[in-house]
Parts: C-alpha cells; structure tokens; sequence
C-alpha cells in the first residue's frame, strides 16, 4: 500500500510557500542575509515546533518567514519546495503565498513574486510540474492592508490565479473581508478561503455566500451542521483538508479521530494536501500515508483523492480532462 500512495500521482491545492521553509534552509538563508534567529541549530528549531493550536504555530511561523528578503530567498524557498514535489509525484500544485508577511517588513512585493515565479516557471520547464499562484490576505490585518495588497497585485495578474484568506480564523471571519473579495471577483480572480479550521461551521457558510469561493480551505469543522454538510455534497464544494496540520494544530487529538474518510464517504469532494510541510512533518506522501495507515481505504478511495483535486484544481479544462 505504501507504494501504491508513493507512486500515485498527486495534485495539491493547499500548501503555503512560506511553510515549506525547512530549518535547515531557514539557517543558511539567515546566514547568507545576517538575519539573527533566536535557535542554535536546525534541531533546535524542529524541537520548538511544538503546538497548541492554530495561533501557537502562526507566531513561529511569522517569524521564520523573516530570514527571506531577496528574489533568490523566495527561488530557493520554492525551488526545494517543488524539487520535493517531483519526490512525491506531484505534478501540479496551487500554491499560496502571504505578501503581506513581506511587505510589512519592507520587502517588496516584485521580490516576492518574481523569485517564486522563477522557480515556478523552471519546475515546468525541467521538471514537467505545472503550478498556478494564489495569493492570501491575512485575516488578522485590516481590509484596507488588503486592499493595498490586492492593488500591487494588479500587474502580475496574469500570474496570480486567485485570491485566498488565511492566519487566524478566530476573531476574523469571513465578512471582514467581504469587500475586497468582491473586488477580487469583479477583477476576475478566482477566490478561497481558510474556514472551519478553528472557527465554527458558519465560517464556511459565509465564505461561500460572502466571498464567493469556488474551494473551501480546511472545512473541516462542517460537520457541526448536518445541513451545510449535505450542501456540500450536492455542490461538490471542494474542501482542501490537511491531515496532518489538523493533528499538530490540535484541530483532531490523533488520525483515527479526524473525519476526513466520513466526509469521503458522505461523497463530498475532499481533498489531502500538505499545508505548511515543513512545520508540521510531512508532505503529500506522508499526508496520504497518515490517512491509510489510520484508516482501512481501498485503493480506489485512496485514488478519489487525486480525483476530486483534479476536479477542484484551477487546471484549464482540456488538460484536466487529459488528467482524468
Ligand atoms: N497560514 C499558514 N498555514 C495556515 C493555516 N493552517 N491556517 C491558517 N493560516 C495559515
Ligand atoms: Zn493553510
């Protein structure tokens, strides 16, 4: 079985750039940019990965984010990102990036986006990997930070596919954004949202009806309301769950608690993807491999997964129907 997930062919649709920064990465690029890091060693930054929920790891993970300043910082970053990939047999992924997270520490946007799309651009020429961008206001900032971000996006629309909304769910829903989501949609970009990670099942429904995504990120707390789950169903909204995350956030107490196998067999389109890898000990193959070593799959389960992220996925129509 191991091998059947390790050769099955993946598609991810939930994974933050930003978290893929592995410590060992985190301590050259703070070399290279004489950043000061409050760590001795990767081991010791492994070591302080240890969660209590969405926020504890949110304050770790802001700041690791500060040792990336240049153009080649963010190539680096994403190039070992898709390098993994290419171990995992992904072979596209949507990709989320938090310009706000540079921006604030002065860091441009051009930097960010130019050193993320080169190495998106060498990972299809090279590595046959086709990628789109999506890019996340974060929720705990004001509307009108995301406003400004979303108008320095204006010249690379046709590299960023989507706008998404993540960081802390809690205190920050969906409707705080409602504005500027609109925009984004009158403006043509495709738009998700991070809801019902932590926060309640009404997040989901707001983000559907508020901010008009076409993919729920998380989603997981929907059971909480029978209704919304059967809404689900029947529309083939896309969750984008993370097993993984979810057990080192707290979200679920271990695997064999987590009810993404009950949302699969409620026939909802649930997907498995990695989210922040590098801080919560795995990607896509181990992500598979936590579900089917919890629960008993068939293979024909197991490969549901890639089919729904097919199906979820932002690939144009005629090579998603080359995928399927
Ligand atoms: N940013 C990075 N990972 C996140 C997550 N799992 N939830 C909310 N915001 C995030
Ligand atoms: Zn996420």
């Amino acid at each position: 079985m191991r091998e059947f997930v390790e050769r099955l062919p993946k598609v991810e649709l939930h994974l933050h750039i930003e978290g893929t920064l592995e410590p060992e990465l985190m301590f050259e690029l703070a070399k290279r940019n004489q950043v000061a890091i409050p760590f001795s060693s990767p081991e010791a930054v492994r070591q302080a990965y240890q969660f209590t929920n969405l926020q504890s790891f949110l304050d770790i993970y802001y700041q690791g984010a500060n040792v990336l300043l240049h153009e080649q910082d963010f190539f680096d970053l994403t190039w070992h990102y898709l390098l993994r990939c290419q171990v995992d047999r992904v072979v596209h992924t949507e990709i989320f990036f938090d310009p706000q997270t540079h921006t604030q520490r002065g860091v441009a946007f051009d930097t960010v986006i130019r050193g993320i799309n080169r190495a998106l651009k060498q990972a299809e020429e090279q590595l046959g990997i086709s990628s789109v961008l999506i890019m996340c206001f974060l929720r705990h900032l004001d509307e009108a930070s995301a406003f400004a971000t979303l108008q320095q996006a204006l010249p690379y629309r046709g590299e960023i596919i989507g706008v998404g909304l993540d960081s802390s769910e809690l205190g920050h829903p969906p409707e705080k954004f409602a504005n500027v989501f609109a925009k984004a949609l009158e403006l043509g970009f495709k738009t998700v949202a991070h809801a019902g990670e932590e926060g309640p099942a009404s997040n989901i429904h707001d983000a559907i009806n508020l901010l008009g995504v076409t993919r729920v990120d998380h989603g997981v707390r929907c059971v909480d309301d029978a209704q919304l789950v059967q809404m689900l169903a029947q529309t083939q909204m896309p969750l984008t769950v993370c097993p993984l995350s979810n057990i080192k956030l707290k979200v679920f107490k271990q695997m064999s608690e987590h009810n993404i196998v009950e949302l699969l067999n409620h026939g909802l389109c649930v997907t498995i993807n990695s989210d922040d890898p590098a801080y919560f000990g795995g990607y896509m193959n181990d992500n598979f491999w936590s579900v089917v070593e919890a629960f008993p799959l068939t293979k024909a389960q197991i490969a549901q997964f890639t089919f729904n992220a097919i199906a979820a996925s932002f690939i144009d129509a005629d090579t998603k129907a080359r995928l399927a």
